[in-house]
């Protein structure tokens, strides 16, 4: 009846409101999808709209119907911000971790090398030459306290340090190999004055500056650059991405949202260029950062070298006491030379004399020499030598080489983008191909980054300081790799002592040796002690000591470096 009686003018009013009716419908899309996503990442729904609305508020992501209230904008603003840096911290503190690891071992390695060096040298010296070492054993923990000062960074040459040294042993041993005399300090002071000139240690203070110096220099260079190379990742991982970089990373990330494009995923390239320009300032990092990179893995080889610290530490207090045996063999020449320049040092009153001896021979030296069996030996806590240690760092390093340049396509790759799907990905606009090409790497080439504005005439103040501290470190770095230029390889090598008295005495066995357990002074001391095998110029200084009970040796440290060198 109702449909009888409708006129057809009502009939097409009806039909108009219907369609009009569908067509709000239509352009008032849900936003079920975005309001799901928005509420997973802990937002308050209050800000998102249940159907799309118009989007004239919009800053960032384009305006016309939009699912982004302004609100949404801003939490998604501030969202883009921490995405990007906690993009950039991952990657970073993994590789931060790497170095700040590796410089603990080995700064541990090293402090722990020289405890043992030090260590050793102390256990030997006891053994070797009793109380005479102990009286004087502050002048070789000095040593070590300075070895050690240079290392840590102390102001410590190298080369004076080791010259005091050598200077101040002179002193100790000279009135002891004279004890006949009496020495004033200003006498002695004279005495240092001529160890250039007739080098009582024989060769070995000029070995030991060239090994100990370039070994230190590659060692402690090398855990600065460790350290160094650390604390450059974490400022740079520190930089904050500038408002236009965080526009660009919402645009790219957040937008699609506001669109309802909720599974749609950046362009590949697109993220490339974004992440590009946000990280045009670090990307100029990487030359300097590779040459620091290859100076570093320079100076490496330092420390697998011949001559690394490992190697010059190791055998230190055989060495030194090789050149303790040189100053008692070349007792004699050197002491006249003295006389001659110095001046007749005045004889000491003959009761004097007889303590001289007696504390000699009461110097508790009269036990054996025993042989370090390797297992004494001893080994850091690292529990690993400096080879296993290098050949780590080094791969480590390697891998670090373009580490700023290839950070925006570790970042997209990390299943930010879409992937190999280069035509259904967000291109910043739509769901579609992106039309740009990818920019090269580094401030300069940011210039026409069609998405992040970049302001390349600024260059960024942290990374400019990196810069510079890398560039310094590269240099300190080829330096030590020159072991400031010293012409390191000796024509004899510092392992070749062993020729010298080989197949000579066995400390084990009780018999062969004995009789050169002697103390050579210049001029016979005690004639009338004098027991067989003495020479004019050679005397036994503890009374009666003749086999097992040796004196204040001469060959003791040879037998020891030969112990030494053959396990
Ligand atoms: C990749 O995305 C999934 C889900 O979106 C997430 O759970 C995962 O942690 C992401 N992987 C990486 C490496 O970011
Ligand atoms: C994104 O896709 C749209 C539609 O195909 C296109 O007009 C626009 O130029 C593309 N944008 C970029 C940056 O490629």
């Amino acid at each position: 009846m109702l449909w009888i009686s409708c006129s057809p003018l009502l009939l097409l009013v009806c039909t108009l409101a219907l369609c009009s009716l569908t067509a709000l419908a239509d352009k008032t899309k849900s936003c079920m999808e975005v309001r799901k996503v928005y509420e997973s990442k802990g937002f308050n729904l209050n800000d998102a709209p249940v159907h799309e609305i118009n989007g004239d508020h919009l800053k960032v992501c384009s305006q016309g119907h939009t699912c982004c209230s302004q609100a949404m904008e801003e939490k998604y603003s501030q969202q883009s911000k921490h995405d990007f840096k906690a993009a950039v911290t991952e990657p970073c503190s993994t590789l931060q971790n790497i170095f700040s690891s590796r410089y603990s071992k080995f700064d541990e390695f090293f402090k722990e090398l020289l405890k043992n060096a030090e260590t050793s040298l102390n256990d030997m010296f006891v053994r070797t030459y009793g109380r005479l070492y102990m009286q004087n054993s502050e002048l070789f923990k000095d040593f070590f306290v300075e070895l050690r000062k240079y290392y840590i960074g102390g102001n410590v040459i190298l080369e004076d340090m080791l010259n005091e040294f050598w200077a101040r042993l002179l002193e100790r041993m000279f009135p002891l190999l004279n004890p006949q005399y009496q020495f004033t300090d200003e006498y002695l002071e004279c005495v240092s004055k001529y160890i250039d000139q007739l080098k009582p240690f024989g060769d070995v203070p000029r070995k030991l500056k060239l090994q100990v110096t370039r070994a230190f220099v590659a060692a402690r260079t090398f855990a600065q650059g460790l350290a160094m190379a650390r604390d450059v990742i974490n400022k740079v991982s520190m930089v904050n991405p500038t408002p236009q970089c965080v526009r660009a990373m919402m645009k790219m990330m957040y937008c699609p949202y506001c669109r309802g494009l909720v599974t749609v995923k950046p362009c590949n390239k697109y993220c490339l260029n974004v992440l590009g320009g946000c990280l045009a300032n670090p990307g100029d990092l990487d030359a300097d950062w590779n040459n620091f990179i290859d100076s570093m893995l320079l100076v490496a080889e330092r420390l697998e070298g011949p001559f690394n610290i490992e190697t010059v530490m190791d055998p230190i207090d055989v060495k030194i006491s090789e050149a303790i045996m040189n100053m008692q063999e070349n007792s004699s020449p050197v002491s006249q030379k003295v006389f001659q320049g110095c001046g007749q040092p005045k004889p000491l009153p003959p009761n004097t004399n007889t303590r001289v001896s007696r504390s000699i021979s009461d110097s508790n030296i009269n036990h054996r020499f025993r042989s370090y069996s390797p297992e004494e030996r001893p080994t850091t806590a690292a529990g690993t030598s400096l080879d296993r240690l290098v050949s780590d760092v080094k791969q480590k390093l390697k891998a670090a080489k373009r580490f700023w340049s290839s950070l925006p396509n570790n970042i997209c790759k990390n299943n930010w983008t879409s992937g190999v799907n280069e035509d259904e990905c967000w291109n910043g606009s739509d769901k579609s191909r992106y039309m740009y090409a990818v920019m090269a790497n580094g401030l300069e080439n940011q210039v026409n980054n069609p998405d992040v504005h970049v302001d390349t005439t600024n260059p960024d103040i942290v990374i400019r300081h990196q810069k510079m501290a890398l560039r310094t470190m590269t240099n300190r770095m080829k330096n030590a790799y020159n072991g400031n230029d010293i012409n390191f390889i000796d024509s004899d090598g510092s392992s070749g002592e062993e020729g010298s008295g080989s197949g000579g005495c066995d400390p084990q066995s009780s018999t062969k040796c004995p009789d050169d357990f002697v103390i050579r002074t210049t001029e016979d001391l005690d004639k009338t002690k004098q027991k067989d095998k003495i020479s004019d110029k050679t005397v036994k200084t503890g009374s009666g000591a003749h086999s097992s009970t040796a004196s204040f040796t001469v060959l003791l440290p040879s037998i020891i470096l030969l112990v030494r060198l053959w396990r």
